[in-house]
């Protein structure tokens, strides 16, 4: 069943195109030119989205978006402006636009393509499965050639589906050849895939770049089933946590902080939450954690990963918390997306003075690029800012001090750096602790009470309390308070 829309706009021919486009992405469009005839038709029926002008008049769009603010709370709106001059002149802006009713607001000019993509964007797990085209069993499979960047791999291990597929599914013959082997709407085979993996050997699926978010949204909606179900090893579970987080830092990479991307992000991290809660064996899991394709996609998991792990150890622990942090730690680098790559291939045990300084820009220009972001809190923001900074002043971009630093930023700070030694080492996490503790100005980095939960985080908390191996007021690093 496709959704509907309701298109409102005083200009007949954009709406003529306009319509015409989103016919054609399987979207039912009904068009009005006025305010009035848009209440009738919300009055009616029952729209997915209703897209309206700012120029609309008789009703004016603004007594529109009243309108439905008072009698259709949830109903999304994306509000259309002719360009930026009511923004420039003071007349409005977007957060009054947004606090009057508006869900979203594009400016013109903009393509088509932009405005399905807001709408997909809206689209919830529900709303994707019932636009799906209506099949009933398996399409043929169909060779295409396009260009390997076009595509996405995942483990054909890791793939989950819905009963009806969302997405086209491809194996890969060679380089800009594939095979589509399910069709968006075809009904799900297991037994398909299964021969695939048995008889062609095929090891990983791919598909459309285009389709990532889709991808995200069904794998968060699974995960979060999966990391509740005791039957399924903690293997497994970290696995699927890291595929999904490592697609979304690339569909943040290329997409943006869109609200509809961070929203994908912060059900990740609320996945992490259940998983680090309900996982008894978590050190066992952690202690043998290795990263096979260190990358820096993959980079923001393991710092998620450990950085809850060890807040999981604090008494004052919650969920909000370790999502906080959890966020936080998926956009840490995300001001590196500002520096120039040829300074990102380098180490930074090469840098030139000028290079490193512009280096450390990094947390400063992350900080900046979740600013005003309504779905990232001011918490979030400031670990970002401060995952650098060290306990001894040692840090940078601020070289703060003691406990001028947030305690979950110097957590995160740990993290980074254990999961940077685990890596660039290539050892293992317990080698990589040993090698910390060993190494003095590295432990004054952090504050002592975090660094000795973070020793916890690999030690078998049934042993802890049996055989008292890490009392409360241990002395293994001088005690100091976290606050
Ligand atoms: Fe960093
Ligand atoms: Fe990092």
């Amino acid at each position: 069943m496709a959704l509907k829309l309701l298109l409102v706009d005083p200009d007949s021919d954009w709406l003529k195109s306009a319509t015409e486009h989103l016919q054609k992405n399987m979207y039912q469009v009904k068009s009005v030119t006025n305010g009035k005839d848009a209440q009738i038709a919300m009055y009616n029926e029952k729209f997915f989205a209703v897209v309206i002008g700012y120029m609309v008049q008789n009703h004016s769009a603004m007594q529109v978006l009243k309108f439905i603010k008072t009698n259709y709370s949830a109903q999304r709106v994306i509000l259309i402006m002719e360009d930026e001059n009511p923004f420039k002149s003071g007349e409005t802006s977007i957060d009054k636009l947004i606090k009057i009713g508006a869900t979203e607001v594009l400016v013109k000019p903009f393509t088509f393509e932009a405005l399905s993509s807001v709408l997909e964007g809206h689209q919830t797990l529900g709303d994707l499965v019932s636009s799906l085209p209506q099949k009933e069993g398996t399409s043929e499979e169909v060779e295409v050639q396009m260009a390997d960047e076009n595509f996405i791999s995942i483990k054909i291990d890791e793939f989950y589906s819905s009963k009806a597929v969302l997405f086209d599914i491809f194996i890969k013959l060679n380089s800009g050849r594939y095979v589509k082997i399910l069709h968006a709407g075809d009904t799900f085979s297991k037994e398909r895939l299964d021969k695939y993996k048995v008889e062609k050997k095929v090891e990983f699926l791919f598909f459309h770049k285009s389709d990532r978010r889709k991808y995200l949204q069904f794998t968060n909606y699974i995960t979060n089933k999966i990391v509740k179900n005791v039957s399924i090893s903690g293997t497994h579970k970290v696995d699927m946590l890291k595929t999904v987080s490592e697609k979304f830092s690339q569909e943040v990479l290329e997409a943006g902080l869109k609200p509809q991307v961070v929203q994908q992000g912060k059900e990740i991290c609320t996945n992490v939450y259940h998983f680090i809660e309900k996982q008894d064996d978590l050190y066992k899991l952690l202690r043998n954690f290795h990263e096979a394709d260190p990358s820096s996609f993959t980079h923001a998991f393991s710092v998620t990963l450990f950085a809850s792990s060890i807040i999981k150890q604090f008494e004052w622990q919650s969920r909000a918390t370790i999502e906080n942090t959890a966020l936080a730690c998926m956009f840490h680098d995300i001001g590196k997306s500002k520096l120039p790559p040829e300074l990102l291939n380098k180490r930074p045990a090469d840098f030139s003075d000028q290079e490193r300084a512009l280096y450390q820009q990094h947390p400063q220009l992350g900080a900046e690029l979740v600013e005003g972001h309504i779905l990232i809190n001011h918490a979030v923001k400031q670990i970002i800012l401060q995952h650098h900074e060290y306990y001894n002043g040692t840090g940078f971009p601020g070289a703060l001090k003691n406990s001028r630093i947030l305690t979950l930023a110097n957590i995160v700070a740990l993290a980074n750096d254990f999961v940077h030694i685990v890596i660039d080492k290539k050892v293992t996490p317990v080698e990589a602790l040993k090698t910390m503790l060993v190494d003095k100005p590295l432990v004054a980095r952090y504050n002592s009470a975090i660094f000795e939960k973070f020793i916890r985080v690999f030690a078998d908390p049934g042993k802890l309390v049996k055989e008292n191996i890490l009392p409360s007021n241990s002395k293994i690093v001088p005690n100091r308070k976290a606050s």
